[in-house]
């Protein structure tokens, strides 16, 4: 049997996963139309989805078995009340280890104090500048999910003193771990340098607000890769002119930051366009033709969203 498979994305999306996914379809043995058409939903079998999608209304596409997502948010489909089936996320190999060079490599930039030295020109000599060991930095991440596990364990390796934050409890023997909140009050008076890598969820939107950040000790600093909902943006400039020294920002309430905004000018903001982590095609495409394969095998689809918990 052929399926029937839409990808639902931009053109420019369409020109590089079209090759990885026919190849992953192959690979896997599934005989596909992959097409772009949304002439006749009824016959479609999967939808391979992302958030630049124009599809919301999913109540046409009666044989549907399952959308596969391109991105590992899926803040902006799974409240969907059309989509009446399994919805999958992504867990790539490639996405992650985007993240943990991204994560690690501002953890070090922080930690190393290496800015000061980048900017400044000025010919005083400074030794007592040198930073503590890494293992006397508290490294502080808030998610412990794919990305947040693999950068947790990232920091560790490099000697940080880590902790982590996750809804379930966890216990792992590498590091500390809270959940809770009465674990996000503990995790963040030892943030030396915070980390966030939630997803955006009812229960994690404005998160990082005016009373969170004052629990974080003087000259913390933040990097957010998650989502941008999850701080409050005035309540970080205010912060930045007390206990905060720093914060690198990778996602934003809205996307293009917009040019006005005042994250853009300010000294103590590095801003990233969305670059943390990006799905890679080459690896991405065999994690959803395995999903489809699963899914016509009758097993359950590999990194399902829970649609009660929101991710
Ligand atoms: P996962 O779903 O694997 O992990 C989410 C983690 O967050 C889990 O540990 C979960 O807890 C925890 N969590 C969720 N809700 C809460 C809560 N209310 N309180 C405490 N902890 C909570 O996601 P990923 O690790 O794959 O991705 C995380 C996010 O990173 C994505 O949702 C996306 O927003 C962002 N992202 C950004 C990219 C970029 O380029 N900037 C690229 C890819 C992703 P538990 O373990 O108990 O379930
Ligand atoms: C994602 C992202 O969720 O790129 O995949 O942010």
């Amino acid at each position: 049997m052929t399926l029937s498979i839409l990808f639902s994305d931009t053109d420019a999306n369409w020109s590089t996963w079209e090759t990885p996914l026919r190849e992953a379809l192959a690979e896997s043995g599934i005989s596909a139309d992959l097409h772009r058409s949304y002439d006749t939903p009824e016959r479609v079998d999967y939808v391979v989805y992302a958030p630049s999608s124009p599809l919301q209304d999913f109540s046409p596409y009666t044989r549907l078995k399952a959308v596969l997502s391109m991105w590992a948010g899926v803040e902006s489909i799974q409240g969907n009340q059309t989509l009446t089936v399994p919805l999958a996320r992504m867990v790539d190999p490639g996405l992650t280890e985007g993240m943990v060079e991204y994560v690690t490599g501002h953890i070090l930039r922080y930690h190393l104090g290496i800015d000061r030295h980048i900017t400044s020109n000025d010919r005083i000599w400074r030794p007592d500048v040198a930073p503590p060991l890494a293992r006397n930095r508290r490294v502080s991440i808030l998610g412990l999910g794919s990305l947040g596990m693999a950068c947790a364990n990232a920091a560790k390796g490099l000697g940080f003193d880590v902790a982590g934050w996750s809804r379930t409890p966890k216990t792992i023997d590498a590091f500390k771990t809270f959940s809770g909140k009465g674990g996000l009050v503990e995790i963040l008076k030892r943030a030396d340098i915070l980390v966030l890598l939630l997803p955006l969820t009812d229960e994690t939107e404005d998160l990082i607000n005016r009373e969170t950040l004052s629990l974080l000790p003087n000259d913390a600093v933040l990097i957010n890769p998650g989502r941008g909902h999850l701080i409050v943006d005035e309540d970080l400039l205010d912060a930045l002119e007390h206990n905060l020294a720093h914060a690198t920002l990778d996602v934003f309430r809205t996307e293009p930051l917009p040019s006005d905004h005042p994250f853009w000018d300010h000294p103590r903001i590095t801003v990233t366009p969305h670059i943390a982590a990006e799905t890679r095609p080459a690896t991405a495409a065999r994690v959803i033709a395995q999903n489809i394969k699963r899914a016509e095998n009758g097993q359950e689809l590999l990194h399902l969203v829970d649609r009660q918990a929101g991710y």
